[in-house]
């Protein structure tokens, strides 16, 4: 079967059967600085690939004649029913993909009945998103070296009532991710090449550029200097303010302030898994950052099982990283995760069709899903546990 046989090649995202074919529509509908850095993972990307093979390295083992006419995906996250087992995934600077794409993305995740969470690095103010979407959000936060930029971040989301605090703990350095350098002359500043890249795509100038100027880092901007206060700007001044110090301490400090559920994001290890509970946490995403931080890392279907023996029956754990399929999803709730986030696959949704694009890409999984369900003879996720693997 020839490439274009086997993958959709047209523009209408609507058309498009998997996340694969969907990506490849979202290539083509944005700059190529703007999707590489969608794509792109740390150093040799050796993690980035890694995610995916280990999760395709897994086999299913289905249950056969068992009536599976009426099934449904529903479960339960935090006491409340979520409709799949899925969360959109913080990613910062998704107003580079679409207008108002954290609105986009949040909307598409409510309209669904699953939560959305926005990230520190949002195009859209974390009020601004509250005003606007109804549904579960949650609040990612990087605890930064102003930290009083971190607490401020903090109480305005428990003002917005956001439901989660999600502290990402594995940016406390930035990964390196080369491919992104090379689309700029000098930070900020891109390339002759991607400059006249940009130009061939009016689309995307008219949706993203016309309306509100260059995405600008609106929930921290006023943290920021002038001169790093455009995304060009900007971009160059994010990593300086990550912080190497952030440790432990500081979940005991978030866990004192913060009043509702808190997440750490970032956990690779039993250990660390159970110092999480022991400060209180209410959960955990077992994640490498999709492959964009610590470049060699263990792809997190790896070390899920010797985390939920250690954590499961005490806290929500959630799980990250290469998820493209149903099967992908059906693996991980096998394994015993409570959920799984989603960060590309809704971007190139949103780059293809803006909300619709997000929608499209949900729908894509969540049909995956209920097709496995039936598949391996499960009438839902309670179904669902270690017996479908191999
Ligand atoms: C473009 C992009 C931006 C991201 N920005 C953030 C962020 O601001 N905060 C964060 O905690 N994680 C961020 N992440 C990591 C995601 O939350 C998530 O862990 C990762 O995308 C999951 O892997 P997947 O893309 O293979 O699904 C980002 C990921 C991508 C692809």
């Amino acid at each position: 079967m020839t490439l274009k046989r086997k993958y959709y090649s047209g523009n209408n995202f609507r058309r498009t059967n998997s996340i694969e074919e969907l990506r490849r529509v979202a290539r083509r509908q944005v700059p190529n600085f703007a999707f590489e850095y969608v794509e792109g993972g740390s150093e040799s990307e050796r993690t980035l690939h890694w995610n995916s093979e280990a999760l395709g390295a897994i086999r299913l083992v289905p249950n056969t004649l068992i009536d599976t006419s009426t099934r449904h995906q529903r479960t339960n996250l935090f006491g409340q029913e979520i409709n799949s087992p899925l969360i959109i995934a913080p990613t910062g600077l998704n107003g580079m993909l679409s207008q108002r794409g954290d609105i986009a993305l949040a909307r598409a995740a409510t309209k669904l009945g699953i939560p959305f969470s926005l990230s520190t690095l949002s195009n859209v103010r974390l009020e601004d998103v509250a005003r606007n979407v109804a549904g579960r959000l949650w609040m990612q936060l990087y605890v930064m070296s102003d930290r009083e930029l971190t607490s401020n971040i903090i109480a305005r989301a428990d003002e917005a009532g956001y439901e989660a605090l999600v502290f990402t703990s594995d940016a406390n350095v930035f990964g390196h991710r080369e491919w992104d350098q090379r689309n700029y002359r000098q930070p900020g500043k891109l390339s002759l090449r991607n400059m006249i890249d940009v130009a061939q795509h009016p689309r995307w100038v008219f949706d993203v550029l016309v309306p509100h100027g260059v995405p600008r880092f609106e929930n921290i901007i006023d943290f920021m200097p002038p001169e790093a206060q455009s995304a060009q700007g900007g971009v160059a001044f994010v990593p300086k303010l990550f912080d190497a110090s952030i440790s432990w301490e500081d979940v005991a400090w978030l866990r004192e302030r913060w009043p509702r559920k808190l997440i750490i994001k970032g956990i690779l290890s039993a250990a660390d898994a159970r110092h999480a509970a022991e400060l209180g946490c209410d959960g955990i995403v077992v994640t490498n950052h999709g492959g964009r931080q610590l470049d060699s890392a263990v792809a997190p279907i790896e070390v899920l099982p010797e985390i939920v023996e250690a954590v499961g029956n005490r806290m929500t754990v959630i799980i990250d990283s290469g998820f493209r399929r149903g099967t992908d999803v059906i693996k991980a709730i096998a394994t015993g995760a409570d959920a799984v986030m989603i960060g590309r696959p809704t971007l190139y949704g949103l780059a293809a069709g803006g909300e619709d694009g997000v929608t499209h890409a949900l729908s894509i999984l969540t049909t995956e899903i209920d097709r496995v369900l039936g598949q391996t003879g499960c009438r839902s996720l309670e179904d669902v546990g270690p017996h479908l693997l191999a």
